[in-house]
């Protein structure tokens, strides 16, 4: 059903309006197959007024690629209108791909066009009801556009999705729609074009999106960056519980400062502090061209931090044992020949709960299989998984070597830390599993990636105390000590508080 308003209302609100009654008279699933979630207008507001700022063409051509009910498309229309200079004549490019919001995109369509008439603006528009990826535009990647603004859908795609053939450029790995959205885009914009997009911010780091951040980059220069900190304020309505991202961009070569900006939500963009800030602090030269966000607000660094696993001789490393590769080995119940296998359920905040009677958790040792089984030695075990309700990023367990056997299986949901060559200290272990159970860790990680998962990539690059200071919180630290108490002592030693973010900033430098 379409709600009719007045023409003189706020498109926006109206096509905001629209776009969840229509998205609400449909399934979760259909929901979530379509990612079809609107932009609330305060968000699109505070995206489309950063992106027209300094448009001065005198026709103004927007795509949106994945319009939904066409709330960016209204509030960029709104933000031209209101602007110093205000073009003579807009286009719309707008692609939906679900026949259901096409009238509404019309009808708001039409209400821009009476809209602008009213200013002397011309507006004409195209609606296309068809698949923006596979599109001609989208494949022709010829420079057709002034400004895009796009809230994408995002859910994983398979490699042999015809869309991912098609954007094959910008993919590395498991491919998520929303990273293809963002990198066809870069290539339609003319010289001096906007780009600006809302979308999680696990495209941030992680190799799966290294080749979007490439074409990225190599296409924009990087205007800005506003973080939402809560995990679904921002889509208060949808309850996506995501951490969200807005970047906006030039197609221009890079230069000057990043603008970066956080809010917790939607309600309070408008007191979000912006700091200015060089690339090279945030755009990591290397190939993987990781976008790291400083935390503004922490200051303190600790001079202490100035090691990492690498530098105390300590490797990060994925559990070996994946399960369905190692089904003939795995058992309920203990066998002559096994020994315990260990699963992200047995990993608690510095504890190892073996066993649970829960999982295989057991695991014969076999000369077929030697090769996925470690040497039963101390080691800090960390769950490479957090649950989003978690409040913590990092659940990390030291292992005393205290379980049956010669050798320990571990799970590929878990990753492991432990020094080739040698053995690590109970006091190592347990000072180490602390640090990474600490708030401030989980912080950094927050600060780093968007995602819930703890990648042993961003695990290698994180600042550690010295080993005197990891072996000093070890031998305080009582077992099973909880997470306020972990912070209070890691705060002791290492004269706290410190930031993680600028320690990296001044180790990678
Ligand atoms: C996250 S919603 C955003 C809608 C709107 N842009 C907004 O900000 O409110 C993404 C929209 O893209 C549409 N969509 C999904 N896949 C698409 C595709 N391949 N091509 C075009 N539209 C698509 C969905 O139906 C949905 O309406």
């Amino acid at each position: 059903m379409l709600f009719e308003f007045p023409s003189h209302a706020d498109s926006a609100n109206h096509a905001y309006v629209n776009g969840i009654a229509a998205s609400r008279s449909i399934t979760k699933t259909e929901q979530k197959a379509l990612g079809q979630y609107m932009t609330p207008p305060a968000i699109a507001e505070f995206m489309a007024r950063r992106a027209v700022q300094g448009l001065g063409a005198a026709t103004v051509r927007i795509l949106e690629p994945a319009a939904g009910s066409g709330v960016l498309a209204a509030t960029a229309v709104d933000a031209l209108l209101g602007s110093a200079d205000t073009p003579r004549r807009i286009e719309l490019l707008l692609y939906e791909i679900d026949v259901r919001l096409i009238p509404g995109l019309r009808y708001v369509c039409d209400s821009l066009k009476v809209k602008c008439t009213a200013q002397g603006v011309d507006l004409d528009y195209v609606v296309a009801n068809e698949d923006f990826l596979l599109s001609a535009t989208a494949r022709e990647q010829k420079p057709l556009v002034d400004l895009v603004m796009s809230n994408p859908p995002y859910f994983k795609l398979g490699k042999l999705d015809p869309r991912v053939t098609a954007h094959s450029y910008s993919v590395w790995g498991q491919p998520n729609i929303y990273g293809l959205f963002m990198a066809a885009c870069c290539g339609l914009l003319r010289t001096g074009g906007r780009y600006c997009f809302i979308t999680p911010r696990s495209w941030m780091s992680g190799p799966y999106f290294s080749a979007v951040r490439r074409h990225l980059l190599a296409h924009l220069r990087l205007d800005g960056i506003h973080v939402f900190d809560s995990r679904c304020a921002h889509f208060s309505g949808d309850e996506v519980l995501q951490e969200a991202a807005i970047i906006w961009g030039t197609a221009l070569a890079q230069e000057g400062p990043i603008a970066l900006s956080t809010s917790y939500g939607a309600d309070d963009l408008d007191t979000a502090q912006v700091q200015h800030v060089a690339p090279s602090l945030l755009v990591s030269s290397l190939s993987a061209r990781v976008i790291r966000l400083p935390s503004p607000e922490k200051s303190g660094v600790s001079s202490r931090l100035t090691n990492t696993f690498a530098s105390h001789g300590l490797k990060v490393s994925t559990g070996p044992v994946v399960a369905f590769r190692a089904a003939a080995f795995l058992r309920h119940e203990v066998a002559v020949d096994s020994v315990p296998l260990l699963w992200l359920q047995h990993v608690k905040s510095m504890a190892i709960e073996w066993p649970i009677k829960k999982k295989r958790e057991h695991i014969s040792v076999r000369v077929q299989n030697a090769w996925m089984l470690l040497k039963n030695e101390p080691m800090v075990i960390l769950r490479r998984f957090s649950p989003k309700e978690d409040a913590r990023r990092v659940t990390a367990a030291p292992y005393f070597a205290d379980l049956p056997g010669s050798f320990v299986g571990i799970e590929n949901h878990l990753n492991y830390i432990s020094r080739p060559g040698g053995a690590m200290s109970a006091k190592e272990v347990a000072g180490l599993a602390a640090f990474l159970n600490t708030q401030s860790v989980s912080e950094y990680f927050q600060a780093v990636s968007g995602h819930t998962q703890v990648n042993a990539s961003d695990l290698r690059l994180l600042p550690l105390p010295s080993m005197t200071e990891l072996e000093e919180i070890g031998a305080i630290l009582k077992p099973r000590s909880s997470p306020e108490v972990i912070d209070e002592v890691v705060a002791q030693v290492l004269g706290l508080p410190f930031s993680l973010e600028r320690a990296v900033d001044s180790l990678h430098a």
